[in-house]
């Protein structure tokens, strides 16, 4: 069953009345960071902190329709009550998403680095469900397999995914001064915002509160140590370019940042963003990768282009930043996640691998 699309999903959110503007809720502006991924449909509800209680029914509304959706399995709305400004207006909500952001309570800075870690990059995009948790994964083990220290991040505070990705079941164990000591799977040191909080419970998530998680994660995880520090710390980010991503990028001193895109015209609006918020709190942008870059029909071996052609090259040519490599939509990689099998370990030598090696040595080209 074919799934709505984002203008569809904004446009039955809008049948749902925001209770003080009275407009409905994509066009009163509450709707952020929307995540579309193959049967699954998400978004943050951003309201003033002292109306969470008014919205509160506002979520369980707005979560039931989107369940009923046809091709919808998942729904899932998280409360934040982040902003002290009123809630825009319908006339505000007109502005750009570009100019809606700059209305956006600014974060404190005071960036630090988490201890014992040399680099710290984050795989990013505006759109979700165009394979972040895929490539960030690929991308660390191909690191790995680089002889690199490496850790990853599970930042995604919709959904984490490393944990099933992974296979890892249970949470990092405390060590001394309450430092987490994380799980290692694949070679790769892991700690995810699913083992901090229970996504299912946390429905009413502050935005700060989400930001305290990861900020938690980044520096509470024993990481690396002083004799053996981790090279490469890769952080999986949440999808949308909201105030959790900003804080995230303004507490963090991040080396870079990693791009991912469809070629699809709405990922691409998306990843123009991300590279906007990025460029914003001064992230040097590593690059972009192409995902689901083409399929290959298994009888002929021709690539159809599911998605477009070459969007995220053309992007990245206009935005004059790198471009670090396409990786095509392989079923063995869905599958190799879906089964905590990752395909980039398992097989280091196939195409897939190969493709994320060299994405890799760009990375770290990039980072040199
Ligand atoms: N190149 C690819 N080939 C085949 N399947 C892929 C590829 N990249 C991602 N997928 C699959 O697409 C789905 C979405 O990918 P993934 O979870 O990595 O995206 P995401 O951007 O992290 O999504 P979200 O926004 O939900 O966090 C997953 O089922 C994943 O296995
Ligand atoms: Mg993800």
């Amino acid at each position: 069953m074919t799934q709505p699309d984002r203008e569809q999903v904004l446009s039955a959110l809008n049948t749902i009345k925001d209770p003080v503007s009275g407009a409905g809720l994509s066009d009163a502006g509450l709707v952020r960071g929307l995540v579309l991924s193959p049967d699954r449909v998400g978004f943050m509800l951003e309201v003033p902190r002292d109306q969470v209680n008014l919205y509160g029914p506002v979520r369980a509304e707005a979560e039931r329709m989107l369940a009923g959706l046809p091709g919808i399995k998942k729904a899932q709305v998280v409360l934040t009550a982040e902003t002290e400004a009123p809630v825009q207006t319908p006339k505000a909500a007109k502005l750009s998403p570009q100019a809606a952001d700059q209305n956006r309570p600014k974060a404190p800075v005071a960036s630090s680095r988490p201890a014992h870690v040399k680099r710290v990059i984050v795989v990013g995009s505006g759109k979700g469900g165009v394979g972040k948790s895929t490539v960030a994964l690929s991308l660390a083990l191909a690191l790995k397999g680089l002889g690199l220290r490496v850790g990853l991040l599970d930042a995604d505070i919709y959904g984490p995914s490393a944990p099933l990705m992974l296979g890892v079941t249970t949470p990092p164990a405390f060590g001394p001064e309450k430092m987490m000591i994380p799980p290692q799977a694949f070679g790769l040191k892991v700690n995810s915002v699913g083992f901090l909080v229970d996504a299912d419970q946390a429905m009413i998530w502050r935005g700060p509160m989400a930001s305290q998680a990861l900020n938690q994660l980044l520096t509470q995880t024993l990481w690396g140590t002083e004799a053996e520090p981790l090279d490469v710390l890769v952080v999986d980010m949440p999808p949308g370019t909201g105030d959790v991503q900003l804080t995230l990028t303004q507490k963090t001193m991040i080396d870079g940042a990693v791009v991912v895109s469809t070629p699809q015209e709405m990922a691409l609006i998306d990843a123009r963003r991300a590279i906007t918020l990025f460029e914003k709190t001064s992230v040097k942008i590593l690059g972009i990768v192409e995902n689901m870059a083409w399929l290959e029909n298994p009888v002929s071996g021709e690539a159809i282009y599911v998605f477009g052609r070459d969007g995220a090259k053309i992007l990245a040519q206009n935005l004059k930043v790198p471009f670090l490599g396409d990786v095509p939509l392989d079923p063995a990689l869905r599958k190799g996640s879906d089964e905590a099998q990752p395909l980039v370990a398992l097989e280091p030598d196939g195409d897939v691998a190969v493709r994320f090696k060299m994405i890799a040595q760009a990375v770290m080209a990039q980072l040199d």
